[in-house]
């Protein structure tokens, strides 16, 4: 992958020199690939980012927070109402000084949020007050991927300016292979990197 070198001796990998110092807000939302989104935040913390994860509440029931704290080295959001440090709400806080929001994965709930301008949530109430690019990776099974009301939000997602990193085709956890399984990591970072680059 351009950017990204290997190195043998050391068994990690050297940070990207498009991506080093970044400050990227990773949001989760509740679908079974939010395990993948860890993989996702290792791989960016590995290029030099600076990550913050914000679980939605359905995300944190099929992954632990523990995990993203492990991983990013900062405290994990979730709650609109609970501000932390950010005292004007972590809305307004976590949305300063960000050159990215990724939302992997992005559930069929979310889009039709983010289609709607709805901001009922923390993770929905940033979409609106980032003032960064937003990418969005869906992953849902391939009948919701499929329903005519979530192509609709993904194409006005689109139209509205978010980055949408298409799902591929393959092995869904409901037990079917089909289209709506989430971008691998490595895509995502890849896009991640174009865009900032
Ligand atoms: C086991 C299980 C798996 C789910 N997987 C997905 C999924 O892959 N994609 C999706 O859009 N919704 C999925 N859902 C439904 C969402 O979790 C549900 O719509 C939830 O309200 C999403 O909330 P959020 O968008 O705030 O995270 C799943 C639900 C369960 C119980």
């Amino acid at each position: 992958m351009p950017g990204f070198a290997y190195s043998p001796r050391r068994r990690v990998v050297t940070t990207s020199p498009t991506l080093e110092g970044r400050e990227v807000l990773l949001g989760v939302t509740g679908g079974v690939a939010a395990y993948k989104a860890a993989d996702l935040a290792s791989k960016l913390v590995q290029a030099g980012v600076g990550v913050t994860a914000v679980l939605s509440a359905a995300a944190a029931k099929f992954v632990g927070r523990t995990t993203f704290e492990a991983l990013t080295g900062r405290a994990v959001h979730g709650d609109l109402w609970s501000p932390g440090e950010h005292f004007r709400g972590p809305h307004i806080g976590l949305a300063e000084k960000l050159d990215l929001m990724i939302v992997a994965p992005a559930t069929a709930d979310y889009l039709a949020k983010v289609a709607h301008g709805l901001a009922d949530d923390l993770l929905a109430t940033l979409a609106l007050t980032v003032e960064c690019p937003l990418v969005v990776a869906p992953a849902m099974n391939t009948a919701m991927w499929e329903k005519p009301a979530t192509q609709r939000n993904v194409a006005r997602v689109k139209e509205d300016g978010v980055h949408v990193v298409e799902p591929g085709e393959g092995w869904l956890s409901c037990g079917r292979v089909g289209a709506g399984r989430m971008a691998e990591p490595v895509e995502i970072l890849e896009r991640v990197t174009a865009l900032l680059g």
